[in-house]
């Protein structure tokens, strides 16, 4: 079987990166990481990408300033040069051009803290508690132009608790990241997603069987 290429693009610790990288080592896995690029000089990720032996670049945009497509053309040249079939976003914390996006246009994934479309942006656990809602989570989805919302690939949902915080809800909602960013990269990677009209349907073949109902009543 031929493994897709992946990059992984990070700006910061990258838990995501390395949930990725770990059920990529298992034989079967669709797709192999072969890179690992920060637009932070020095983020924590890329240390821990190199001690799992990947190959890790750092292309700064700060220097390129206000330039985007400078700073991306740059980008894409590093992903292209190393031959690489899909991209990873996790944690990359750099609004992309209309013109990045299309050169990877169905082939570039984001992990998103919240149940799209709802809490796109920033502070996604804080504006869910502040809201009240009693279930929240994290989305996989296709990246276009318009920020957190493209085609949804999967989501995964946790119960909202009376005494959450941002952080408690936040560590509850990582953990259901780190499970189904490996799965939509390896539904992704097999083939095994269409898109049509801005929807995203999958031969995922497993579903649960109970609905999650938060607060429950026991
Ligand atoms: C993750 O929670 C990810 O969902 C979020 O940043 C964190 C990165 O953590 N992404 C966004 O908010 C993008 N809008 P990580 O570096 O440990 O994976």
């Amino acid at each position: 079987m031929d493994k897709r290429r992946v990059a992984i693009l990070i700006s910061g610790r990258g838990s995501n990166m390395t949930a990725l990288i770990e059920a990529a080592q298992a034989a079967d896995f669709p797709a192999e990481i072969v890179l690992v690029v920060s637009n932070i000089a020095g983020a924590a990720g890329l240390e821990k990408a190199a001690a799992a032996g990947i190959e890790t670049v750092t292309v700064a945009s700060k220097p390129f300033g206000r330039d985007r497509e400078a700073f991306e053309r740059q980008l894409n040249d590093t992903l292209v040069a190393h031959g690489i079939d899909l991209v990873c976003l996790a944690g990359f914390l750099r609004l992309l051009t209309p013109w990045f996006v299309s050169q990877w246009d169905g082939r570039m994934l984001n992990i998103h803290p919240a149940l799209l479309p709802s809490y796109k942006g920033l502070h996604t656990h804080e504006r869910a508690l502040a809201d009240g809602v009693k279930i929240h989570g994290a989305t996989v989805h296709f990246v276009v132009p318009e920020m957190d919302s493209g085609p949804i690939i999967m989501q995964g949902a946790v119960a909202v608790l009376d005494n959450d915080t941002p952080d408690t809800l936040a560590r509850r909602v990582l953990a259901v990241e780190h499970r189904i960013y490996p799965d939509a990269l390896r539904l992704v990677a097999s083939g095994g997603t269409r898109i049509a009209n801005g929807v995203c349907t999958s031969k995922a073949n497993g579903s649960p069987d109970d609905a999650l109902v938060s607060p429950a009543v026991i």
